[in-house]
């Protein structure tokens, strides 16, 4: 789909990667764009349209749909990462990771599909990342599970998508510098460039965007030996 006069949604888009979203889209000529975050307060870029939206409050997806009923392009970008291992971590942090990589981006696609149906089909980007394929350590453990059920979640909405001509693309990513990965100390794709790869991939309607070569690296090995993808096995 075009970028170019698309009306877009980016969810958390008041900072890191979603406020590069939302500068990218005004850049690229979108004719709209609606920065939805928890506090709209926070959104800052001039030319966009903030909106309230907490994606894990469905009254709060269904307000912000109600409210935007022209989107053609819904970048579901919203996370968050608490640290936690599966067997150290609390249950209710645990939770909040599924609750909003998968609950809250399942629950805004579901209430953003029709509206997309009803627009032309346009596009849904949903923002994964390289930890969707591998859970690389304890520290990243909950968050590997709950991005790994948001990339099963992207799969098969774009199947049941398919009729109505909405393209859904998964964005893969390692480390970013943005909030989120303040306390990495590897490198970092900077969060402008993964925007505008990821725009461009759903441009050319690809189904999956590969924004970095640890993502390359990670996704080249998924078929070979377990012990590849985990060293510390073999030992
Ligand atoms: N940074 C990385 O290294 C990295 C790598 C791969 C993938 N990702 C993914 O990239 C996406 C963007 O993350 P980021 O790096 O930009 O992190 P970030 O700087 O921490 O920003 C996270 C954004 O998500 C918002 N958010 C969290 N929970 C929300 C909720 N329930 N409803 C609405 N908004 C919510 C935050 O809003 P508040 O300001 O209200 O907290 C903030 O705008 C996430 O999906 C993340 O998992 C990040």
């Amino acid at each position: 789909m075009k970028i170019e006069g698309s009306v877009a949604l980016v969810t958390g888009a008041n900072r890191g990667l979603g406020r590069s979203f939302a500068a990218e889209l005004l850049d690229r000529g979108a004719a709209k764009v609606y920065a939805a975050a928890r506090r709209p307060e926070t959104v800052d870029l001039p030319g966009v349209v903030p909106l309230a939206l907490d994606i894990t409050d469905p009254a709060s997806i269904r307000a912000a749909a109600e409210h935007a009923r022209d989107v053609t392009l819904l970048i579901n970008n919203a996370g968050v990462s608490t640290g936690s291992s599966i067997l150290g971590g609390t249950l209710d942090d645990i939770r909040l990771e599924m609750e909003t990589h998968y609950f809250g981006t399942l629950a805004t696609a579901r209430e953003f599909a029709p509206i997309l149906g009803r627009n032309g089909g346009g596009a849904i980007l949903n923002v994964l990342s390289v930890l969707a394929w591998v859970a690389i350590s304890p520290q990243v453990a909950a968050y590997s599970a709950a991005k790994a059920a948001a990339l099963q979640l992207t799969n098969a909405l774009r199947l049941e998508l398919k009729e109505q001509g909405t393209l859904v693309t998964a964005l893969h990513v390692g480390y970013m510098d943005t909030g989120m990965a303040a306390g990495v100390t590897a490198p970092k794709i900077a969060p402008a460039k993964v925007a505008a790869l990821a725009l461009e991939g759903v441009e050319q309607g690809s189904f999956e965007v590969i924004a970095d070569d640890v993502s390359r690296h990670v996704r080249s090995q998924l078929s070979a030996d377990l012990t590849d993808l985990y060293p510390q096995l073999a030992s």
